[in-house]
């Protein structure tokens, strides 16, 4: 195994976007960043140095970080952020996971443009379950705002409503010639007659789940969130931000250019979403030239209504594993969280331009009815390493006990979360089920979830309110596909279950950046175990504090 190094220098960058430029936040002035490529096997050791004016933190999307959860990132759980002309080094090993994730910043808004693939390659000497294909491409879908993000951020947390929509999506972090002023950059996918192409796509989106289309290409599911899955074929991905999806296509259509193209799927009701449609270009190289003066104008794939849950869930529940998994059985810890979002009562004071939601209220999102907020004086971990108390507690509570139709008629008292940084407590190797319940309190909205140290086994999703009695009939303990991020069905459930054999806090939350900022999230305290193979590392010297 190999040891990479890496720079990261955060620092303000003039990108022009869409028809004007703006000063946006990069790693080392690229947007998006650097491409870290590693085989299964490697450490990365990343430096970053933060010349931005804003406090940063870096994240490993999906990576384990086994017993280094001081590298993982997330601001205010492992560590304190990264202050304005400081440091850290992010210093960990990936192990037995191969395929692709992603790294973003995790502080405010600002994984908006600060954000990266990361490919882990097979184990050297190991090839791929799949033939190998003759190139590899990383898309990197996004969203572009021509204002700066914390500010869109800032602005909706001072008024209390939604922040306002995306003006763009991207592909690599291009918008594509159906955008004005951006028909030069539109990035192109060169591919041989014959030839197969393993895509990377990566949906780094801040605030919207989208779907993905190849024109006139099929593609073959072969991996998803770093584990390969049993292959399988579709026209159309759905990808949640913070999922990935590694697809081989086969250039054997005649020669020519094809649109790659991605636009929202918005399942809520009556909320605002970006509704424009990013496309880049696959382009056989043995295209015909077209006349001079004239250009060829790309085939569009017919993409699935922004509406269309069928397509959606079809989708998401097409993976399985492989090959027959070890699924833990006897559960030690069966859980059932709601998520969903809410309203709370304006901050007293406030004046009548603030809190902008229905009837006067600001928009609010929580778990088991616990709105999270983060410490602002230590990370979660730190408190907890060094016993440091009044940072959290840890009795993040059951789901509200009422029998209750999560996703019909909701009871008012679930419309106001309490405010709370409370972790729930895991003994070192407890076998873990979690019941996720989506709930149609305020809005009913797919949520992408996301557990940060562990990748999961999704037994089973469906929609409406989760029944114990007759639901766990259609748990699949045989092949179940292996994620760090689950769809969640709109009013819908997921069963997802780990063993918790990472010692460490880690964040779970839905990776919506706007339904974080409310607050859907919680955290797992997860105890050492006997030794040292079971115990989290000694902090960095250069953890920075708070
Ligand atoms: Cu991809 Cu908590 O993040």
């Amino acid at each position: 195994p190999k040891t990479h190094h890496h720079d990261f220098v955060v620092q303000s960058t003039p990108v022009k976007r869409l028809c004007n430029t703006q000063n946006a936040i990069t790693v080392n002035g690229q947007y998006p960043g650097p491409t870290l490529e590693i085989n299964n096997g490697d450490t990365l050791v990343v430096k970053v140095i933060n010349r931005a004016r804003y406090n940063v933190t870096i994240h490993w999307h999906g990576v384990r970080q086994m017993r280094t959860a001081w590298a993982d990132g997330p601001e205010f759980v492992t560590q304190c952020p990264i202050r304005p002309g400081e440091s850290y080094t992010y210093r960990f090993t990936v192990q037995g996971q191969e395929g692709t994730l992603w790294w973003h910043a995790h502080s405010s808004w600002l994984r908006a443009t600060v954000y990266g693939a990361l490919i882990i390659h097979p184990r050297e000497g190991d090839s791929y379950p799949f033939q190998k294909p003759k190139r590899e491409t990383p898309l990197l879908l996004g969203e572009w705002w021509d204002a700066n993000p914390i500010d869109v951020v800032r602005e909706a947390t001072r008024t209390g409503g939604g922040p306002n929509i995306s003006d763009a999506y991207t592909i690599n972090g291009q918008p594509g010639d159906l955008y004005n002023c951006s028909s030069k950059e539109t990035v192109i996918v060169p591919v041989d007659s014959g030839e197969t192409n393993l895509l990377r796509v990566v949906n780094s989106a801040l605030n919207q789940q989208l779907f993905f289309s190849i024109a006139n290409h099929k593609m073959t599911v072969v991996g998803a969130d770093a584990s390969y899955v049993k292959p399988f074929t579709t026209n159309t991905l759905m990808l949640g931000p913070g999922q990935t999806t590694d697809v081989l296509i086969t250039a054997d259509q005649t020669p020519s250019r094809y649109y790659i193209a991605a636009r929202a799927y918005a399942s809520a009701q009556n909320v605002p979403f970006d509704n424009t449609t990013t496309t880049a270009i696959l382009e056989y190289k043995s295209a015909p030239c077209p006349a001079k003066g004239t250009s060829i104008r790309p085939v569009l794939p017919s993409l699935p209504a922004f509406n269309d849950t069928a397509t959606a869930t079809k989708f998401s529940t097409s993976f399985r594993s492989p090959r027959k998994v070890e699924v833990p059985t006897t559960i030690d810890e069966s859980l059932f969280f709601t998520v969903g979002l809410g309203v709370n009562t304006c901050p007293s004071g406030a004046n009548a331009n603030t809190c902008q939601a229905p009837n006067r209220t600001r928009f609010t999102a929580s778990m088991n009815n616990v709105s999270f907020v983060l410490p602002s004086n230590f990370s979660l971990l730190q408190a907890h390493h060094q016993g440091v108390p009044g940072v959290f507690t840890t009795d993040f509570p059951a789901a509200p006990p009422v029998k209750f139709d999560y996703t019909g008629n909701v009871s008012r008292s679930l419309w106001q979360p309490i405010p709370g940084t409370k972790v729930y407590k895991l003994k070192y190797g407890s076998k873990v089920q979690v019941v996720i319940q989506g709930t149609s309190i305020s809005t009913a909205e797919n949520h992408p979830i996301h557990l940060h140290g562990y990748d999961f086994y999704i037994l089973a999703e469906g929609f409406g309110n989760y029944n114990p009695k007759t639901d766990t009939s259609k748990f699949n303990l045989v092949d179940p596909p292996l994620r760090n991020t689950v769809s969640l069905p709109v009013k819908g459930w997921a069963v997802i279950r780990f063993v918790a054999d990472n010692p460490g806090v880690w964040l779970m939350h839905c990776h919506l950046d706007v339904h974080i900022t409310w607050g859907l999230a919680m955290a797992f305290l997860v105890e050492n175990g006997v030794g040292e193979l079971e115990s989290l590392e000694p902090p960095p010297a250069d953890l920075p504090v708070c």
